[in-house]
């Protein structure tokens, strides 16, 4: 089984939480490709996809969306998993899911959507980003929890798995 994990970060941090699920998928033996979704342009030899955004001011990235777009019938006709990440601080802020995963979530067929707390690195923010982070007083810092990362990425392997398998008896029947 090959699985697509594509995902959309403006300062990399997003990206990295990919790999990270991309990591375990991997080590349970499936084969694992993490693109930008912008590079993404068919589904042909992908059998599931994970595809997660960094949110700015409560939206997804326009080329995640762009590929929803793009692709709505290849992901809806394939398992798929969604996940956000955005919420900093302790506590995480903003709590709760960004609100267009709701209608995602459902145009897809997702199977599953996680949002996953973020990072803010001062130094790397332009001025207008700065701005709006002093507006809101959002803490700086790296709030990542690569634990509910990997075990997540474990569910969806579960989840793969009983996919092959419910395939396998189907096929021998
Ligand atoms: C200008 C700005 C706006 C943001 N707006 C939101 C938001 O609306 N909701 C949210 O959860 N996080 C928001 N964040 C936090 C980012 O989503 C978070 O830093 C994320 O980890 C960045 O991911 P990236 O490094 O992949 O770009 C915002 C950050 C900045 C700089």
């Amino acid at each position: 089984m090959k699985v697509l994990v594509a995902v959309a970060s403006r300062h990399g941090s997003t990206r990295e939480i990919g790999e990270a699920i991309g990591e375990v998928i991997a080590g349970a033996g499936f084969v694992v490709d993490v693109h930008d979704p912008d590079d993404v342009e068919s589904l042909e030899g992908y059998d599931a996809v994970v595809l997660g955004s960094s949110v700015y001011v409560g939206r997804w990235a326009a080329s995640a969306r762009a590929m929803v777009d793009r692709l709505a019938a290849g992901l809806s006709s394939r398992p798929v998993w969604l996940f956000s990440s955005g919420p900093v601080g302790v506590p995480a802020v903003p709590a709760g899911d960004p609100e267009e995963v709701g209608p995602l979530m459902t145009r897809l067929g997702a199977r599953g959507h996680r949002t996953f707390a973020g990072a803010l690195d001062r130094g790397g923010l332009g001025m207008a980003e700065r701005a709006v982070v002093a507006l809101v007083k959002a803490e700086h810092g790296d709030f990542r929890r690569w634990e509910d990362i990997q075990d997540w990425a474990q569910q969806i392997v579960e989840e793969l798995s009983a996919e092959i398998e419910r395939r396998r008896r189907s096929a021998v029947r």
